[in-house]
């Protein structure tokens, strides 16, 4: 079965593991399409090898120099005058270092667009992939831990290709050319001895820092786990402040950090015990070749200079190796990050386009909700068997007890959820059966809880069709009775709403959403207690323009006060997941059933606010609180 969820925390529960997740970066590194970039590739290889045949020049021309400046000292004076300094060796070791140095730098620098362009390219996928998932996954992920899961994952390719490539590869091929000069140059000994000290090193610290990383996981998880905490607690932070739980959140946090202190402390402790036996291992391995160079210079097979050229040859090499636990634990943990990261790439979403699927056709806008079963969870249905017919052009309601389901039905229709069985059409098509884009573009939906971008007024009107004139986001404010409060605030159109929308009120936050999807001018209109959180006097303003934008577009409503839906062409009352009465609102009323019983006591309800008002006014009661928001019935 395709995968649909995704666990933040856990590791390596991919096929194929890491060496996969390599395998699967290739293709970012190779792009189709893209010769630009393959030729980057190709000549960052060429200097790659270039500047490393450089390097192994260096020490070769320093013991040249050197014997050289000792056959010089064997002469007189005055013919070292005449005859000179080695001038040409050295300048020859001056160019080599130079080189070696340059050509690492130009290939760090050809190379530089190549890797980059794959972090962006990686990133935009996955940024993508987490829009096309469906609202189940983003319901039960957790957003801090994602996005550490997207972050990391870019530096771990970023460092995978800058060290990787640039720093494992380069460092074999000296290690082997080096070997390689020893055994030809010198003598096989001392080749034997270098190369044996060098697989020692690394087999050292590799053992070593493999058994050193779960401290490092530990610290990432822990992190995670803080942060995760951290961001919920601060999104949250009204609700802190309501119950006075600052204490409790801080003591939270303390614990997830606390264990990133122990596991950070382990972890720095472990690495003296890593740096303390590669300083071993290295100085024995460079003592020994030196001796058994020194014992060869006795003899005679050796000269001074080759001698100098050995000693300089193990400190170059050692050089890169010194930081090689590092550059090994940082690509293991790239690996698990890019892995990660790869993972949450092959989750599925659950709603997908099947194959071959044509958009939604322009029809008049019929909805037919034909035996609609439905369940968030297989233990609990909430809509059981539910039928129901939109005529095009006609507006029904939706009323019920909270909880009932009725915002699963707009779910549902704009496909957020597929059906367990039964169907939803749209002139006849089942929603199913079409694209989804197609889909959500007929419809425009004002959801029970609006959320709006940390932007401005404008920016989030024109969000319903963001080729909108400002002229028609204008007229969209004003059908939405919010332009008046728009132009009353310093700022207007340009006021900045705060994250998610808070610095603005619940009521004119479903302003701005009425606005909007009014300017998306959808064929099918879904308001989900699209008014709930106005005050009697605007929502009675509000419903003549939403009545208004409803005539000829097919609009299912969902309402919880039912003065708003009396005009409605059919109200649906839905209970426990089915409908119990349906009829207009005179029917219902005589039939006696629960509409009439929810309807009586909104009005009481209504009245007795009513009095408390008047008498506010008249002065014989306080201005109490207004509750025009508790309206009881549901
Ligand atoms: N994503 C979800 N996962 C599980 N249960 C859910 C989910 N969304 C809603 N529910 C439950 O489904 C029921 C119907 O929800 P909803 O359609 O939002 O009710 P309402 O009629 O108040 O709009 C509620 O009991 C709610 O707790
Ligand atoms: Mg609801």
């Amino acid at each position: 079965m395709a995968k649909t969820t995704f666990d933040t925390d856990s590791v390596g529960t991919r096929k194929g593991g890491q060496l996969r997740a390599l395998a699967d970066l290739l293709p970012y590194l190779w792009p189709a399409g893209r010769l630009d970039l393959k030729i980057r590739v190709i000549g960052a290889v060429l200097f790659i090898v270039a500047s490393k045949i450089a390097v192994v020049f260096v020490p070769i021309l320093l013991g040249r120099a050197v014997d050289s400046l000792g056959a010089l000292s064997n002469t007189s004076p005055i013919v070292v005058g005449a005859v000179g300094v080695p001038v040409g060796i050295i300048v020859m070791y001056g160019i080599a270092r130079i080189a070696s140095q340059a050509l690492g730098q130009l290939r760090d620098a050809i190379f530089a667009r190549v890797s980059q362009n794959a972090i962006r390219t990686v990133a935009l996928r996955t940024f993508r992939h987490l829009h096309a998932l469906s609202l189940r996954f983003h319901l039960e992920r957790q957003t801090g831990g994602l996005s550490r899961v997207i972050e990391r994952g870019t530096k771990a390719i970023d460092f995978i290709l800058s060290f990787s490539l640039f720093n494992i590869v380069p460092t074999l091929l000296e290690i082997g050319l080096v070997t390689a000069i020893l055994l030809g140059r010198y003598s096989w000994t001392i080749a034997l001895f270098t190369f044996s000290t060098v697989a020692i090193y690394i087999a050292y610290t590799m053992t070593v820092t493999e058994w050193r990383l779960k401290y490092r996981r530990e610290m990432n998880r822990s992190d995670n786990e803080a942060m995760t905490k951290a961001i919920d607690s601060l999104l949250n932070f009204e609700t802190v402040k309501y119950f006075g739980n600052e204490a409790w959140e801080a003591d939270r946090f303390n614990s997830a950090m606390r264990n990133y202190e122990e596991a950070a402390v382990k972890n720095t402790s472990s690495l003296a015990i890593l740096n303390v036996g590669q300083a071993v291992v290295m100085g024995i391995g460079a003592t020994g070749a030196l001796l058994i160079a020194a014992q060869a210079v006795v003899r005679g097979s050796m000269s001074a200079g080759d001698f100098v050229a050995v000693s300089a040859f193990m400190t170059q090499l050692f050089m890169p190796l010194n930081f090689l636990g590092f550059v090994y634990r940082q690509i293991k943990q790239s690996l698990v990050d890019m892995e990660k990261m790869f993972e949450l790439l092959d989750v599925e979403s659950e709603v997908k386009d099947a194959p071959g699927v044509k958009p939604l056709k322009g029809g008049e806008g019929r909805i037919t909700f034909d035996a609609v079963n439905f369940s968030y969870d297989s233990r609990r249905p909430i809509l059981r068997d539910f039928s129901l017919e939109v005529a095009a052009g006609t507006t029904v309601a939706v009323v019920g007890a909270s909880g009932a389901g009725k915002s699963t039905l707009s779910r549902l229709m704009y496909r957020f959820y597929d059906v367990d069985s039964g169907s939803i059409r749209i002139d006849g098509e089942n929603i199913a059966d079409v694209t989804q884009g197609s889909l959500r573009a007929a419809i425009g939906v004002v959801p029970q809880d609006t959320v709006l971008f940390n932007d401005t007024i404008r920016y989030n009107i024109r969000y319903g069709r963001p080729d909108a004139t400002d002229d028609e986001i204008v007229a969209a404010a004003k059908l939405a009775s919010i332009h008046d409060f728009i132009m009353s605030t310093p700022d207007g159109y340009e006021t900045v709403v705060g994250e998610r929308g808070l610095k603005i009120s619940g009521g004119e936050k479903q302003r701005v959403a009425i606005a909007r999807t009014i300017l998306k001018r959808p064929r099918i209109l879904l308001f989900d207690e699209a008014t709930s959180a106005l005050d009697s006097r605007t929502e009675k303003d509000i419903q003549q323009s939403l009545r208004e934008v409803s005539r000829n577009r097919t609009t299912m409503t969902i309402a919880h006060r039912l003065s708003t839906i009396i005009h409605a062409d059919e109200i649906v009352v839905l209970d426990k997941g089915t409908i119990a009465e349906r009829g207009r609102h005179e029917e219902l009323l005589t039939r006696g059933g629960l509409y009439a019983t929810m309807w009586r006591r909104q009005q009481e309800a209504a009245e007795h606010l009513k009095a408390l008002e008047e008498a506010a006014d008249t002065g014989a009661v306080s201005p109490i609180k207004r509750v025009s928001e508790t309206v009881p019935g549901e």
